[in-house]
Parts: structure tokens; sequence; C-alpha cells
């Protein structure tokens, strides 16, 4: 089996269901349930044998030792992180907390437990460490797009503190040979995207009539991959990767956030159309707002992703036009989900599912 840390956010979750979709291999999650946590993704799971719930943080060294003895995974998958970079200005400390000090203390209990392993699991064993292109700066618009032995140059709480794990988890492999591999990926959307970031912002906003926030002058650019093509990613680096090996993960997809935003008006507009006395427009491009911008905003993220495709074959399944059409649709057909969240509802979640269960 494995281990997963953060299976409860979003891409955490799409993985553990990704996952089972491919596989039979049982999956152990670990997850804190923050705010960013929500176990009725993982709702679907809830009968299924091969999953194994627990709610516990990944800087509690005690239960991470005592899960990796009872369970012994062939790998651990970590996810689990603080992840957005608004709230990092906001309040840095929970990312310190969790980026740096817990993703240690998962390091240490992971080296310790691999150190008892036999040759062969010790040999097949692999900590797969999910980290962003963040870490590595911001671009200009001529810039050549960042490969893995692009400087690290964060410059949010939240991408310094990434930055700092990917250091950690470097050493490990450098110091005590940990088999580990990396992933730095370009920013993700889809199904289960807590609605704090950008997409599921601006979706969730506009069919409730709200303004549309856009920082600054719109012209930021980030590179948008599907979330389930960073999942397909992530398998194919844990079976094909090499240990000590760093891999960007990207779908070549540079867009201005304004132009997500209008995509994204188009596809309501298309999808549920304003009523015509909607003013001042029938348009959900009506509701942009510009607002002040994001302290430290970083310019331009690319992802070059020609080492994962020559070395390893793997290849995005979707283009930016195909994956926000389903993320649109998707938003459109879960919106009690997106109520849930929204009313702080989906916390009941884990009393309501879990009371009375071992
Ligand atoms: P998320 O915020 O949606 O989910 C994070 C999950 O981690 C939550 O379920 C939360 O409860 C859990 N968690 C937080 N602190 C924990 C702790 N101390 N112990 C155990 N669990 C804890 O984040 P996400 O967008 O799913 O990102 C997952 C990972 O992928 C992060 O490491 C992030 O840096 C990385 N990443 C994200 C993106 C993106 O666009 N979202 C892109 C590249 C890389
Ligand atoms: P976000 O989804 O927070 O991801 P990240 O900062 O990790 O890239 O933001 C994506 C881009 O969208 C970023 O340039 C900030 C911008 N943005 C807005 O313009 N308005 C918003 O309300 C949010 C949340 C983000």
């Amino acid at each position: 089996m494995i281990l997963v840390t953060g299976s409860a956010g979003f891409i955490g979750s799409n993985f553990v269901l990704d996952w089972f979709a491919q596989h039979d291999e049982a999956v152990v999650s670990l997850d804190k349930l923050t705010y960013a946590g929500n176990l009725e993704n993982l709702a679907s799971l809830k009968n299924d044998k091969r999953h194994i719930f627990v709610q516990g943080d990944i800087g509690d060294a005690a239960l991470v030792g005592k899960l990796l003895a009872q369970y012994r995974p062939r790998a651990v998958v970590n996810f689990a992180a603080e992840s957005h970079v608004d709230r990092s200005i906001h309040g840095p400390e929970d990312f310190i907390r969790t980026n740096i000090v817990g993703t240690f203390h998962l390091l240490e209990e992971v080296r310790v437990y691999w150190s008892g392993l036999a040759d062969k699991e010790k040999a097949e064993f692999r900590f797969l460490h999910v980290s962003t292109d963040e870490v590595y700066g911001s671009l200009a618009k001529d810039e050549p797009a960042f490969s893995e032995t692009h400087r690290y140059e964060p410059n949010s709480p939240y991408s310094a503190s990434k930055a700092a794990s990917d250091h950690l988890v470097r050493a490990y492999h450098h110091t005590y040979g940990l088999p580990v591999l990396t992933t730095n990926c370009s920013n993700n959307y889809g199904p289960y995207h807590f609605p704090e970031k950008l997409i599921p912002l601006m979706i969730v906003n506009a069919l409730a009539g709200k303004a549309l926030p856009v920082y600054g002058d719109g012209q930021q650019i980030r590179d948008w991959l599907y979330v389930r093509d960073h999942c397909s990613a992530i398998r194919c680096v844990l079976e094909k990767g090499r240990p000590g090996e760093v891999y960007n993960i990207g779908g070549w997809n540079e867009k201005t956030n304004l132009e997500i935003v209008h995509t994204i008006c188009a596809l309501l507009d298309e999808f549920r159309p304003l009523p015509a006395s909607h003013s001042p427009l029938p348009a959900y491009r009506s509701l942009i707002t510009y607002v002040q911008d994001r302290p430290g905003h970083d310019r331009r993220y690319a992802i070059d992703a020609r080492k994962i495709e020559r070395e390893l074959g793997w290849k995005p399944a979707e283009t930016f036009a195909t994956g926000i059409r389903k993320t649109v649709q998707w938003y459109l057909d879960n919106q009690s989900w997106v109520n849930r969240v929204q009313s702080g509802d989906y916390r009941n979640w884990v009393e309501k599912n879990y009371s009375g269960r071992d």
C-alpha cells in the first residue's frame, strides 16, 4: 500500500480517487483536515476497504511513526501543505509549521522506517514530495520557462516555505540516501478546487452575481494544468522516476489572469446565460472588477515540461480548452458541494460520517 498525505485537499483527493480508478492497491490517507481539507471529496470511498482515512498532522512524529510501522507502505506521497499565497501573506506561521517543520518530521519518521526495511523493500521504497513552480520565482515576459535547474528564488511566504521543504527533501537523499522524488508543478484547476483560488472563485462568484476581483492589471501569467493530468504525472514519476531527481510538470498553457476570467465568463454565458434584463450587460464579464494588487505578486510562471516527457514519456491528456470546459461544468453540476464549502457545513462531515465508527 501507499501512504498519501493531504488527501482530503484539492489535488490529494483527486489523486486518491484517480488512484482507485487505476489500481486496487490500498491507500492510507493522512490529513489534518484544516479549512482546506474536505472529506466529502472522498465520500465515494466511504465503504471501500482499499482506503483507510486517518485524521492527523504530518508534524505529529509519533502518529506518523505509528502509521508507517502499522501499514508498512511501499511509498509516501506528500501533498500536505498550506497552499494559498494570499493566506501566507496575512499569516505565514501555519505555512512554516506545516510546510517546513511538518515536512521535516514526516521525512525524519520516513527515514527511520525506511532504514529498518529489508534490502529489497529499501531499494524499492519511494518518498514523493509534491511541490510547486512558485519556488523558482517570477519570470520576465521573454525569459525561458522554468527547467529543473532553474535557480530557487521564492517570493511569497508560501513559496519560501515550499522551497525550504524541497531543500529538506533533497538533503535527505544526499545525506541519508532516502529514495526521494520531487515534482514541481504549475497551477492546477479542476473539480474539488477550494473557491479561494482564482478559477473556482471566479466561477462561484459569477454564478452568485458577485464581483470578479482581478488583482492589479490582470496581466499576470500562470501556466495551467488540469488536476487529473497532474495526478497522472505523479503516478508516472512514482513508478518510473529516478530517485533523487526533480521533475517539472506542466501543460504548456500560459494564460493571463484576464484571459482566464474571460474564458470562464464566456463558458458561463454559454452554459447558464444571464437573463436579458440583467444590467448593465447580459454577460458575466460585466462583473469583472479590478482590485488592489497582491503584495509581491509574481508576474509570470511557466514550466518547461520536456524532462518528464523525454525521460518518462508523460504528456497531459487535456488542453486548456477541454479542461476548463469540464471544470466549469463540474461546478455547475456540483453546486451543493460549493454551498456546503461556502457555508462551512462540510466541516460537520467528519462527525456526521465517522461518528460511531472505529
Ligand atoms: P489544498 O490546500 O487544497 O490541500 C492541502 C491539504 O493538506 C488539505 O486537505 C489540508 O487539510 C491538508 N493539510 C494541511 N496541513 C496539514 C498537516 N499539517 N498535516 C496533514 N495534512 C495537512 O492544497 P492543494 O492545492 O491540493 O495542493 C496540494 C499540494 O500540491 C501542496 O503541497 C501544494 O503546494 C502543491 N501544489 C499545488 C498546486 C495548485 O495549483 N493547487 C500546484 C503545484 C503544487
Ligand atoms: P491563485 O489561484 O491564488 O494561485 P497562485 O497565486 O498560487 O498562482 O492565483 C492565481 C492568479 O490569479 C494570481 O496571479 C493571483 C490572481 N488572482 C486574482 O487576480 N484574483 C483573485 O481573487 C485571486 C484569488 C487570484
